[in-house]
């Protein structure tokens, strides 16, 4: 994002604080197992607001790191809280949360689910890219994570299995891989040859 250090620190430490409203909600709602109420569901999501709230008067805290703990469930499309705003009205460390927080809270086993793996959610992400989240920022996501660790076994899309070799820096989804049935070894990003050709799951 080409954000300088101390901006880098403020969003970090905007990261870090993000959901401290949550020691405002009772343990109860926020460990609940089953389906939450929707008068419980309206609870929760009171959190950004409680954590702004307790970080609005620290002086030392930068006015954007507070904007993204207020802001780390608003979506670009309006559906989010606790104020719906949309996409300009977004700080950029609310939207650069939101992309942070959604795959951590998705790569993470929950009472009611098993965790999706990095893939399933880089593309459910991507899939929601420029509705939910800006597309800009879960590209320059994409090049944080390792949706595809090198050593690991894929399914390729013409049904044939690799190992993933090398990680693409510009291009987490289309690394080099040697396919296992051929023992070619194919550039997934640059081999034009291949362009038809992508990784469709993690065996
Ligand atoms: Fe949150």
């Amino acid at each position: 994002m080409k954000y300088t250090r101390g901006e880098l620190i403020n969003l970090g430490t905007s990261g870090i604080l993000h959901d401290i409203g949550k020691n405002s909600i009772p343990k109860e709602i926020l460990d609940k197992p089953g389906k939450l109420t929707k008068e419980e569901y309206d609870c929760i999501k009171k959190h950004p607001e409680h954590g702004y709230n307790m970080i609005r008067e620290i002086l030392e805290i930068d006015g954007n790191t507070k904007a993204g703990v207020l802001q780390h469930h608003e979506r670009c499309d309006g559906t989010g809280y606790p104020f719906g705003l949309k996409r300009d009205e977004i700080s950029s460390f609310g939207k650069i949360i939101a992309v942070a927080d959604t795959y951590d809270a998705m790569t993470t086993d929950r009472v009611y689910r098993p965790a999706f793996s990095p893939f399933e959610v880089y593309e459910y992400l991507m899939g929601d890219g420029n509705t939910k989240y800006e597309i800009d920022i879960i590209k320059k996501f994409g090049k944080c994570i390792t949706i595809y660790p090198e050593g690991g076994l894929v399914e390729l899309s013409d049904g044939t299995n690799a190992i993933v070799m090398k990680t693409n820096a510009n291009n987490t989804l289309r690394p080099i891989v040697r396919n296992i049935d051929t023992n070619e070894i194919i550039d997934l990003m640059n081999d034009s040859a291949y362009r038809h050709l992508c990784i469709k799951k993690v065996v």
